[in-house]
């Protein structure tokens, strides 16, 4: 194995501290993969993303106290901490991956009295548009120039049939924007306009501080963890079936939410990309240790076994209300396969990196119904499709679908990847030099520490050959 050495990504926070890291990297800190030898061992990929904002986020919401175990410490969960104190909770780190939130309440927010910067973090500031602009303050939102180039119009159509005035916002509805929430918020029966599970939270977050029900539908079901939290503070969730794939979700608002313990599993979207490079890194085997197997998030292990991809699920069991699966990968010969679009919303973060298990594969992958990655972090459509074809993959975008042409496992590489500001951007391009002929650089790895901050001395555990370029 080769040794970690200091790096970048490699900066766990001191216990005792709650917010040491400078949070936007200022400086780009480009980075190369080389091909590598077989990767071998266990790694525990860090704590979910999704469910660690929204612990922060209910726990503001909730009166008492809220315990968080196994909390992502990524710089896009440190600036939802950041917000939640500045809207009223007292956010505390205890340990490593262990917080302490005392809640607001519902409806006790306080006026920030600085803007709320959420730098890379689409997901901390779509969610915080509902709590904050559904409560008698004024909050104004923004990001880096990634987040500013991201739409916010999506949160603020139903946030102003809910009483939202929206005060100022940049160009074509983005951030920077301010909100000011109304006395007494609307409840109301919004259905979403993409599957995003993030428009859904933002609504249902903000129907907390309604006087009614409020309902969101959603013609194709999406990731459930704002239904799970809210059941577990408390909340009453009602979810019913809607059409073929979707579903009706109402929340009957001004609960009481009690404080209470959350454990948050490790991040399927984070594994992923240790899971790929062992199928990938000819003679691989390693361990993944306990993996969400929420069935909402499994859409690429589901794509990965029907290419034909070596991956054991063992000691299946249940962390904090979720199911865990310890993942067992062998190297794997993959074979192209057609993804059908309605996949995609299980999946939807996971398309960099199937795109580089694609290159691998044997014949033609298809990823169907993609439009949603045009606004991630990046329009990632373009940026993995720009990243194949500097490698040497022959690819090309068909209206919203990606079509990849597998090399069988011999990808040229030997290009350097623009990332953008994305974080699976830098990840899937660093797995792809790991087996490819000539490695790959990319040229910003920076963003990595906002979803999987010690990326690069895990994956070195592992055996992977990246350091700085
Ligand atoms: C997330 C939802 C997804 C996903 C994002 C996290 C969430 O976004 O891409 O990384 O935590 O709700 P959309 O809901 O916009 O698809």
């Amino acid at each position: 194995m080769t040794p970690a050495e200091p790096h970048v990504n490699d900066r766990p926070l001191p216990a005792g501290e709650d917010r040491p890291l400078p949070h936007t990297p200022s400086a780009a800190s480009p980075l190369a993969a080389a091909p590598s030898g077989s990767l071998k061992g266990r790694m525990r990929a860090p704590g979910d993303k999704s469910i660690s904002h929204r612990s922060l986020i209910v726990g503001l919401l909730a009166l008492g106290e809220t315990r968080i175990e196994g909390l992502l410490e990524g710089e896009d969960v440190l600036r939802t901490a950041d917000a939640c104190r500045a809207l009223g909770a007292s956010v505390i780190r205890e340990g490593e991956g262990c917080w302490r939130v005392r809640g607001a309440g519902i409806g006790g927010l306080v006026e920030p009295s600085a803007i709320l910067d959420f730098g890379n973090a689409g997901t901390g500031a779509r969610l915080m548009m509902g709590v904050a602009g559904s409560h008698p303050i004024t909050a104004t939102f923004d990001g880096d120039a990634s987040l500013r180039k991201r739409p916010m119009r999506r949160i603020l159509d139903p946030l102003v049939r809910m009483g939202t005035a929206v005060v100022g916002e940049a160009e074509g509805g983005r951030v920077p924007l301010t909100l000011r929430g109304p006395r007494e918020t609307v409840p109301i029966v919004y259905e979403t306009p993409a599957a995003s599970a993030q428009i859904k939270s933002a609504v249902l977050l903000a129907g907390l501080n309604s006087p009614g029900r409020t309902t969101v539908v959603e013609r194709e079901a999406t990731r459930d963890h704002t239904e799970r939290m809210l059941r577990l503070f408390g909340a009453q969730v009602t979810v019913e079936p809607e059409g073929e794939a979707g579903r009706r979700i109402a929340i009957q608002g001004q609960p009481t939410l009690c404080g209470t313990e959350v454990v948050v599993p490790s991040d399927p979207s984070s594994a992923a990309f240790p899971l790929v490079a062992a199928l990938v890194v000819p003679g691989s085997e390693i361990v993944l240790e306990g993996v969400m197997m929420n069935p909402l998030r499994t859409g690429l292990i589901a794509t990965l076994l029907e290419m034909g991809a070596e991956i054991e699920r063992l000691s299946e069991r249940d962390e904090g209300g979720e199911t865990v699966a310890d993942l067992r990968v062998r190297a794997s010969l993959l074979r192209g396969v057609d993804v059908p679009a309605h996949r995609a919303p299980s999946m939807i973060d996971e398309y960099p990196i199937l795109a580089v298990a694609a290159a691998f594969a044997e014949g033609p992958t298809r990823m169907r119904g993609l439009h949603e990655l045009r606004v991630k972090e990046s329009d990632r459509l373009a940026a993995v499709a720009a990243g194949l074809a500097a490698a040497g993959v022959p690819n090309a975008i068909e209206g919203d679908d990606l079509a990849v042409e597998g090399l069988g496992g011999k990808v040229p590489g030997g290009a350097t990847v623009a990332t953008h500001l994305d974080h699976r951007v830098a990840m899937a391009f660093l797995v792809m030099g790991l087996a490819a002929s000539e490695g790959m650089r990319i040229d910003d790895g920076a963003m990595i520490a906002t979803s999987f901050p010690c990326f690069v001395p895990l994956m070195r555990e592992l055996g992977a050959g990246i350091r700085d370029a």
